[in-house]
């Protein structure tokens, strides 16, 4: 199991990477809910983001991959455009516990 941090450390349209059991991953925020994938570009396998916690383009409506620019819806991981277009992020797991966000083991 792992608790990556609380509900009320996320503002709305931020993200934040961190280590899990399962890998490295990353929370997002959007609309009031929680997402969370595995921090993997589904084109290269790559870390997607741009600096520690910047996962999401510069309005905070889509994720982004830094490395070829591919663009994720933050609901379901979709990848609107880009190299990987048609494919997805992998969602993690999590429950949200106490206000904090847990991934399971
Ligand atoms: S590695 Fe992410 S778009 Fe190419």
């Amino acid at each position: 199991m792992t608790v990556l941090c609380s509900i009320h450390d996320l503002e709305d349209s931020t993200s934040k990477g961190f280590a899990s059991h399962v890998g490295p991953v990353f929370a997002v925020k959007y609309d009031g809910q929680i997402f969370v994938y595995k921090n993997e570009c589904p084109h290269l396998g790559v870390n997607l983001e741009f600096q520690p916690d910047e996962f999401l383009d510069s309005e905070g409506q889509l994720i982004q991959c830094s490395t070829h620019g591919a663009l994720f819806n933050i609901e379901d991981g979709h990848c609107l455009s880009g190299p990987c277009q048609g494919d997805y992020l992998t969602p993690v797991e999590h429950v949200i516990e106490d206000d904090q966000i847990v991934i399971p083991k």
